[in-house]
């Protein structure tokens, strides 16, 4: 799918703005007055996201959570208006180079926000790498790009795929439950959410049984549970999520598991899903950053506006999508709408506090969050908090040599 301009404005392009950032002090007074001319153009912001397939849900709402936190401040970025362009993503890995260079080279986004898809962020990682584009992370919680990968230009305002799984361990010892079986879809979300279950649950003391895996987003679950039910264990593990998520709880339930064996998940299980699961969710044990039911008044108020303005309840995907907005917002004034002056941007972006409906969150030296993490379970279709499972948790951010 082409990337779509999503408003006419002026054509002006920002790539001077690049080449400004490029050249020595010395000549910086010469490009003066194209910069300007330049800052007073629109900014040019790019969704790469899912509009299709089993995250297309995922990709609305974070779209919708980065509009709404920009609109609520005025609409503008650094004083500056915005022209939106979008790429459907379809969360294919072997695409990924191809739609991100569409908005980089293309299009020349100024920001490129996205995407969901671990595999794909890959190919916007390489992107980003290349072109020093600023890249916003508002899912994909693959390590490579906060971790080796990691890079001065790039920024997740998300989680990384084993910071939720890292708090599972212990809740689900504390619960007398020592036998698991965890099973995902096989690709780097699930992989690296299992890094996580595994390193926190055979740390507490818990026997992983056996792992079990399907091709994404492959949704034929039958022979699998048929599995686990022969396995019998204390509980079953797994990262699944958008429509493969409700595919998965509605057939736990329907194979006459959800009485006998606890299910628990990476949180991403139970979000935005729940209407479409009903009673088959009930009672799913989930850890994540963020849970519908948070007693606050910064979420209290982030839901209601949330759900005036797009006629449905938000999830932890529009959350990310939120603080996205509010991280650009909090660069872009920053440094004026000036978002050439690429050191005092990072600058801002690196030391910005996020005021979330999960939690006030930072971020780390390799530019994940730093973020507590929930415990919850379904009651009465929300997410329930528990308590929190882990305090400021944050990603070792292996390999990453920023300072
Ligand atoms: C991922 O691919 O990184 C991902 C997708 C959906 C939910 C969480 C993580």
């Amino acid at each position: 799918m082409n990337s779509q301009p999503l408003a006419r404005g002026p054509s002006r392009r920002l790539m001077l703005s690049r080449g400004a950032a490029a050249v020595g002090a010395g000549t910086a007074s010469l490009l003066l007055p194209r910069i300007a001319r330049a800052q007073s153009g629109k900014v040019r912001v790019g969704f790469m996201l899912p509009y299709t397939g089993t995250y297309a849900q995922l990709g609305v709402a974070i779209e919708n959570g980065v509009r709404m936190a920009i609109a609520e401040k005025g609409g503008k970025l650094g004083g500056r208006e915005i022209e939106w362009f979008k790429v459907d993503d379809e969360s294919e890995p072997s695409k990924g180079v191809e739609n991100a260079s569409k908005l980089v080279q293309r299009d020349k986004v100024d920001v490129l926000i996205g995407t969901v898809h671990s595999g794909v962020q890959m190919g916007i990682q390489k992107v980003a790498r290349d072109s020093g584009v600023l890249s916003l992370i508002p899912n994909a919680g693959v390590h490579a790009a906060t971790r080796a990968l990691c890079a001065p230009n790039v920024f997740r305002t998300s989680f990384t795929n084993s910071q939720p799984t890292l708090a599972l361990g212990k809740p689900m010892m504390d619960k007398g439950l020592k036998r698991a079986v965890w099973l995902t879809w096989k690709y780097a979300a699930g992989d690296e959410a299992f890094e996580g279950f595994r390193d926190s649950y055979t740390q507490a003391g818990g026997t992983i049984v056996k792992a079990l895996g399907l091709p994404f987003p492959n949704v034929e679950f039958q022979a699998l549970l048929t599995e686990i039910a022969s396995l019998r264990p204390d509980a079953v593990v797994c990262f699944f999520a958008g429509a493969g998520a409700v595919k998965f709880i509605k057939d736990y339930a329907a194979a006459g598991l959800k009485d006998k064996i606890p299910l628990w998940g990476s949180g991403f299980l139970t979000e935005g899903v729940l209407d479409a699961a009903g009673p088959a969710a009930e009672g799913i044990m989930t850890t994540m950053h963020y849970a519908d039911a948070l007693d606050t008044p910064r979420n209290k108020q982030f839901r209601t506006a949330y759900a005036q303005q797009f006629k449905m309840q938000p999830d932890v995907y529009a959350v990310q999508g939120y603080d996205t907005g509010q991280l650009l917002l909090a660069g872009a004034n920053a440094v004026k709408g000036d978002l050439a002056s690429k050191a005092a941007l990072h600058k801002a972006l690196e030391t910005a506090v996020i005021d979330s409906p999960r939690g006030k969150w930072t971020m780390s030296r390799a530019h994940n969050p730093v973020q507590d993490m929930y415990l919850r379970v379904v009651e009465k279709g929300d997410n329930k908090v528990l308590g929190v499972a882990a305090k400021a948790l944050a990603d070792s951010g292996a390999g990453c040599r920023l300072t």
